[in-house]
Order: structure tokens, then sequence, then C-alpha cells
């Protein structure tokens, strides 16, 4: 028996309609219906006998910048062979429904740029933003060939920084490093001054990231999550609407009368 469509609460439409100051915060599983493995899904073929944790560290692409780099470089030909979601979709229109509205992602993927979304603050930084790894100047990718052995998933020699010949990096944040200072300014100033906080496909374990709801909370914002399975936050959340985000978000806008 196919589950009945998951209803929108009739209040939380109407908090919706009357949003002045959205904040929307995703993690892995707003990407997870574009197919994007999640982090710890990602381990797969040649990547299966490594640690996420153990290959997203700067002492890991110290060691082995062809394993390091190869593995992003994977990732990144993943998320270029796939396609946004409706829930992306959906966030991108949802901007142009309110008078203000910050999107958060920890996600390194492009989707919500993909999707028409703008200004967007990456956590974690991205997939798409390579840089040198001594002098951190932004690096542009190397060549079509070295992009096309890259779904294969296999070891790439990271390429030489122009300036400074050092190897280029990828943009993400690894484990041991801090967020980008502006992008966590930004996110805790945008949940602080929220009156509607959408929380989105995160486990909403890992900080200081997990930290921004219960910044909108304590500033009295209406808290609302979208996953499919509980986390530490359905205790506090206001609204836990149990389903898969391109499957609720459109009807959020829909109950909203967007
Ligand atoms: N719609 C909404 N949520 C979903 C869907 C879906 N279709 N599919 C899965 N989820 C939920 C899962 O139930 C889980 O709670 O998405 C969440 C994904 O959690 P994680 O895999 O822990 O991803 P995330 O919360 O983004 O992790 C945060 O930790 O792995 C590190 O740096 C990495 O940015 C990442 C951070």
């Amino acid at each position: 028996m196919t589950p009945a469509p998951l209803s929108i609460p009739p209040a939380l439409a109407d908090t919706l309609a009357r949003a002045v100051n959205v904040v929307v915060f995703t993690g892995a599983g707003v990407s997870a219906e574009s197919g994007i493995a999640t982090f710890r899904d990602a381990l797969t073929g040649l990547w299966s006998r490594f640690d996420a944790s153990a290959l997203a560290t700067p002492e890991a692409f110290a060691a082995q910048p062809d394993i390091v780099w190869g593995w992003y470089e994977w990732r990144r030909a993943q998320v270029d062979g796939t396609e946004p979601n409706a829930a992306h979709r959906a966030i991108a229109a949802l901007a142009g429904h309110v008078p203000a509205l910050t999107l958060i992602t920890q996600n390194v993927d492009n989707l919500h740029e993909r999707a028409g979304s703008s200004n967007v603050v990456h956590l974690h930084g991205s997939l798409h933003a390579p840089r040198c790894s001594r002098c951190a100047r932004p690096a542009a990718f190397p060549a079509d060939d070295a992009h096309a052995i890259a779904h294969e998933g296999r070891a790439i020699a990271p390429p030489a920084c122009a300036h400074c010949g050092a190897p280029i990096r990828p943009g993400v944040v690894w484990f041991g490093e801090s967020l980008p200072t502006d992008a966590w300014q930004a996110a805790q100033a945008a949940a602080e001054q929220c009156d509607l906080f959408l929380c989105i496909g995160t486990s909403a374990l890992v900080y200081p990231a997990a930290q921004l709801p219960l910044h909108a909370l304590r500033a009295g914002a209406t808290v609302v999550q979208v996953n499919p399975a509980a986390t530490s936050l359905d205790g506090q959340a206001h609204y836990n609407l149990r389903g898969a985000a391109a499957e609720v978000m459109p009807r959020l806008l829909e109950a909203a009368g967007f």
C-alpha cells in the first residue's frame, strides 16, 4: 500500500506564507535524491578501503595527494553527472516568495546553484573551488583528460599551482580545519535573525554547523525539520516533516500558496 501523501500542518503553511526572514539549512539528504553519495556512502570502488575521515584531512593530502585528489575529482565527476532535484528547485523558488532568504549548506556540491539559488553559504567549502595548498590562490581545474578518468575512481596527481608550484587542493573543509570565517559568521547571524528556520536533510550531528538550528530556536524562530528519519533535533524542532525533501519541499510551498 502506498503511504498517504504527507500532510502539511495548516499552522506551518500559514507561518511560511507570512514569513519575513527565512533560513534554509541543508545537508547531504537534500542531494540524496539526485543520486549523490553521502559523505560516508562515497567510499565505494577504489575508495572502499579508506575511511572517509582519514581521507578528508590535511595529513592525508600531504601523505597521499594522488589518492585524496583522485577521490575528490571522482566526487566532482559524480556531481557533474547528476541534476538538481525537486528539493533544490523548490528551495530556489522559495527565495522568490519571501522577503529575505538565506541558504546555508553543509554540502560541497553545486546543485543548489545549478537549481537557481544564489549567494549560497557553503559552510564546508565546495568541490568546485580548488585552491593552492600553499599560497591559497584559487586554481583552475586540470584539462578534461584528467577529469575524464576521474569518474573511474583512480588516484590522480593534483595539478601544480601556476603561481607557486605547490599542489592544488580541493576547496573543501577537512577534518581538523576551521570553517571559513565569513561563511560561519554569516550563517550564525542569519540563524539568530530569522523567524523561520528550515532544516533539510541533515543528521544535525556535525558541529559547529549543528549549532545553527539551536541558535534559531534560542532566537525565537520556528524550526522545521525535513527528514525521513529522526535526528537529535526531533525533540526541539516545532515541526518534523517525515519525508524525502524532493517530495516535502514542493508540497510545503504549495500549502503556503506559493
Ligand atoms: N530527504 C531528506 N533527508 C534525507 C533524505 C532525503 N531524501 N535522504 C536521507 N536524508 C537524511 C538522513 O536521514 C540523514 O539524517 O539526510 C541526513 C544526512 O546526514 P549525513 O549523511 O550525516 O549528512 P550531513 O548531515 O550533511 O553531514 C554533515 O558531516 O559527513 C560530514 O562534512 C560532512 O557536510 C557533512 C557533515
